[in-house]
């Protein structure tokens, strides 16, 4: 999806509506990073967000990244994987100035209503975070890409390329926030230990279906009975602080379930958090 790329103030974006997810047949081979689009089809997209409390979610990580940017005097953000707008509403109404981008313009699209019914209007920028730039032209103080998002990139050199575009698009002084699952524990201690995860009480559980070291497939089950699957990445903790590294950040910092002390078999999710000058963060890890 190479063409992606607006901008706006939530006009309606065109989507492609389509209400069931294709894996093709062989569904542990879908391994591409343009395949995103695929699988948050609208009807997924809605039951998530019908039974997903965003209340609830904002009690237990909402004050997390308004605290931390805060902490860090930061004001400009681009949210780079708005989906359906949950941290760029919470942080609009924490004050911050937020831009909130997608490659997928459904989700820019539900983000838009979304925070219309909270009261806010968002800037939107429909952008695939590849070639962001071509269609960000401001810089901001803070990037975040949130909810697992990143590891939708299934090609290193997307990964790179990503990561390059988000540094283009910070200040000399910004910080790229970028959560994920922590992998590293599902794929060190295999089914047996696996995790089983619950969003919103009981309503919807994640499990790993199929892990290699080149896919983590989930399913999705809600109280209805039905079931969507997310083919990800499994990132590994080190991988990213290298490539982030790699790419230019000066430090990185990576908090555990919102803690900064842990042991990495425990959290569920990690949050790295790389800066661009050395002086803003504290170098390593627990
Ligand atoms: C799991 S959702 C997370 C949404 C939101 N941050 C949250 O926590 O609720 C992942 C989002 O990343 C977007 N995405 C995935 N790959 C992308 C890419 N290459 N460029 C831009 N957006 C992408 C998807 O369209 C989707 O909206």
């Amino acid at each position: 999806m190479r063409g992606v790329g607006h901008e706006g103030y939530g006009m309606s974006l065109p989507g492609k509506h389509a209400s069931r997810q294709q894996f093709g047949e062989e569904p542990l081979e879908m391994r591409e990073s343009d395949h995103y689009h695929a699988e948050y089809v609208q009807s997924f997209v809605e039951k998530w967000d019908e039974l997903i409390d965003w209340e609830a979610r904002r009690e237990s990580e909402g004050q997390f990244f308004v605290e931390l940017l805060r902490g860090m005097g930061k004001h400009k953000v681009l949210d780079v994987a708005t989906g359906t707008g949950f941290h760029s509403v919470q942080l609009l109404r924490a004050g911050f100035e937020v831009t909130s981008a997608d490659g997928n313009a459904e989700m820019l699209t539900k983000a838009f209503e979304n925070a219309r019914q909270h009261g806010h209007v968002l800037r939107t920028i429909h952008a695939d975070w590849r070639w962001l730039n071509r269609d960000v032209h401001s810089k901001y103080d803070a990037i975040i890409c949130l909810g697992n998002s990143f590891t939708h990139l299934f090609d290193e050199r997307d990964r790179r390329r990503a990561l390059a575009e988000f540094y283009a698009a910070l200040r000399h002084d910004g910080v790229l926030i970028l959560d994920q699952r922590n992998y590293d524990a599902i794929l060190d201690h295999g089914f047996d230990s696996q995790h089983k995860y619950y969003y919103c009480g009981e309503q919807v559980s994640a499990a790993p279906e199929h892990i290699d070291d080149g896919l983590a497939r989930f399913r999705y089950t809600f109280p209805d009975g039905s079931a969507f699957h997310l083919n990800m990445f499994p990132l590994r903790r080190a991988y990213v602080e290298r490539l982030m590294k790699e790419v230019g950040f000066q430090s990185v910092r990576t908090y555990g379930d919102f803690q900064e002390t842990y042991k990495l078999p425990e959290p569920d999710f990690l949050v790295h958090v790389a800066t661009k000058s050395w002086d803003s963060a504290e170098e390593g890890t627990s």
